[in-house]
């Protein structure tokens, strides 16, 4: 059976999405470069499968990498999970995100044309809808990006609509993540960034397991029922799972684009999810208000009905469980997963 090709198929999201594929009987060709993620979580995703995807450690800005890639292997559909994500970066290197994210898309859609692969499922964001008027937020809401990384999300989506247009076998499934959090039930895969995290949830998690001291809540003068930052987080488990149906769905539609917003509809505050995770932990994490993020909105959530109406998809999972997952993977791996495969 030929590949499905999993871009950045060692982060976070990727990771756990390849896990559900295997799950599902496909054969997995990971791609990543490896500067946001560490090879070992190939030997975490075995732990959980019994199965060792094939990997090929590529820069996707290398146009003769990516071409040998599409030229050595069978590939039947692709999911393109590998950019960079850091907001705050962004805004300090644009060109690099620029660069980076989308030189690597193109040369992906031009490796697909040229080897006849049609379907693609892209890994966009809910910052595509950047300060909405109102939530939840539906996949006809009007579009902006206030930072170049949410730019870059844009102008790729903007380029597969127009490729959309002009090619009629292609089928592309773009699909508009909310916050990802949580961690796989084994415990075995995370979210494992470097350094201090920038997301609400793994900070927390480090102030919870006493890495770091304290939670800086940005600001408690939001328009939200409690005044802090309201956000739609899902359980990265059924995040992934949202791509298995994507990928059904590409097999049996004659659109040539759709779009669908990938969360849970519901809105929990940053205090919502510092007491979630008291609990599931069985700690107290201690916090400060501290001064708004630049950027920052009151409030994002999803209106999900599209995908549960066309993908036959919904998320399963509530906060608590996102949070006890958390906290089981960093319990089990408080440093991280390791480097070093002979752990
Ligand atoms: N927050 C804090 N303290 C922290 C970190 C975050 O109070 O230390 C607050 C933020 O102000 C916000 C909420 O927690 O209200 C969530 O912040 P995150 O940084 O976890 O997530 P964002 O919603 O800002 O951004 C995420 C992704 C982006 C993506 C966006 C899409 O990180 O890549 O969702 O909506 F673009």
């Amino acid at each position: 059976m030929a590949y499905v090709l999993v871009t950045g198929g060692t982060g976070f999201i990727g990771s756990h999405t390849v896990v559900e594929l295997i799950k599902a009987g496909r054969d997995v060709l990971i791609v990543d470069s490896l500067i946001n993620s560490k090879k070992t979580v190939l030997d975490q995703i075995k732990k959980i499968t019994g199965v060792k995807p094939k990997f090929i450690k590529a820069d996707l800005v290398d146009e003769n990498a990516v071409t040998r890639i599409f030229t050595d292997n069978e590939i039947d559909s692709v999911i393109h999970f590998a950019g960079l994500k850091a907001v705050g970066e962004s805004v300090k290197i644009p060109l690099m995100y620029y660069q980076n994210n989308l030189i690597s898309t193109l040369n992906i859609l031009n490796n697909m044309l040229a080897h006849g692969v049609d379907k693609l499922v892209f890994s966009s964001s809910a910052t595509v809808y950047g300060d909405p008027a109102s939530v939840p937020i539906r996949e006809d809401f009007p579009l902006s990006a206030t930072n170049p990384y949410g730019r870059t999300k844009l102008m790729i989506e903007q380029i597969l609509s127009d490729m959309a247009k002009a090619i009629p076998h292609v089928r592309f499934s773009v699909l508009r993540y909310f916050n990802p959090i949580g961690a796989h039930e084994s415990g075995h895969l995370g979210e494992d960034p470097r350094g201090i995290p920038n997301n609400l949830v793994p900070y927390v998690a480090r102030v919870a397991a006493g890495i770091l001291p304290q939670v800086n809540v940005f600001g408690n003068d939001y328009k939200t029922h409690d005044g802090t930052g309201v956000r739609d987080y899902i359980h990265v488990v059924d995040l992934a799972r949202a791509h298995l149906a994507a990928l059904k769905r590409l097999d049996e539609t004659n659109e040539t684009i759709e779009r669908f917003n990938i969360g849970t509809g519901k809105g929990y505050s940053v205090l919502d999810v510092i007491h979630a995770y008291e609990k599931a932990a069985g700690v107290k994490i201690p916090y400060v208000i501290t001064e708004r993020r630049s950027g920052d909105i009151d409030a994002c959530y999803a209106d999900p009905t599209k995908a549960k109406e066309i993908l036959h998809w919904e998320a399963e999972y509530d906060l608590d469980r996102m949070c006890r997952d958390s906290v089981r993977f960093l319990e089990m791996y408080p440093e991280g997963i390791p480097e070093d495969a002979s752990f």
